[in-house]
């Protein structure tokens, strides 16, 4: 009987010693993984916003010369949507878009537009401008079409 129960005690013993191993070692390649998620963050901060191309469904925008009929449409569809937070030259709840396109690549505005929660969660620039601004952008449920015709609006409104 007593030995039964030592045999019991040691083998519970083993397995546990074990299973401690385990979780060390997860901890460490855990630790390892968060190291360099934030290297790779601050390296695209400090890399040249236009070629950041955000995160979403949007991978590759071809621009032509504006086109003023897409730009009229855009302009309705911005302000049936996105007029209650955007003005173009003046902060609100958003911040002002006037020279939007010369400060971020076409595919993030899209991006940003189309996949908004993830882009505050994980595009280091998304996610500082939700550090200053507090409120974060809302998902208008827009088609890529309807995203494009607003990036089309916004391409006529270049910085002061
Ligand atoms: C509920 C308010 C709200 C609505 C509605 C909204 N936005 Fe925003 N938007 C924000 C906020 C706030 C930010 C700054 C990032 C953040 O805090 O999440 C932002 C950021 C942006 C940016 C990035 C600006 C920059 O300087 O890089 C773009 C582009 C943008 N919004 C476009 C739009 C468009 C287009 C629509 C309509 C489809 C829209 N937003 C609807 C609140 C809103």
């Amino acid at each position: 009987m007593k030995l039964k129960v030592l045999v019991l005690a040691l083998v519970v013993a083993f397995i546990s010693s074990c299973g401690g191993e385990q979780k060390k070692d997860q901890k460490v390649s855990g630790e390892k993984e968060v190291k360099e998620v934030k290297k790779e963050a601050k390296a695209e901060e400090t890399a040249d916003p236009m070629k950041n191309k955000g995160i979403g469904p949007i991978t590759n925008v071809e621009l032509a010369e504006i086109d003023e009929a897409m730009a009229a449409e855009g302009k309705t569809v911005f302000k049936a949507k996105c007029s209650a937070c955007h003005k173009i030259s003046k902060r609100v709840v958003g911040p002002a878009l006037a020279g939007v396109t010369e400060r971020r690549s076409p595919e993030w505005i899209m991006n940003m537009i189309l996949n908004p929660e993830e882009m505050v969660a994980k595009d280091p620039i998304a996610k500082k401008l939700l550090g200053e601004y507090l409120a974060p952008m809302a998902n208008q449920s827009l088609t890529e079409k309807e995203a494009r015709l607003i990036l089309e609006y916004f391409r006529t409104k270049k910085g002061k």
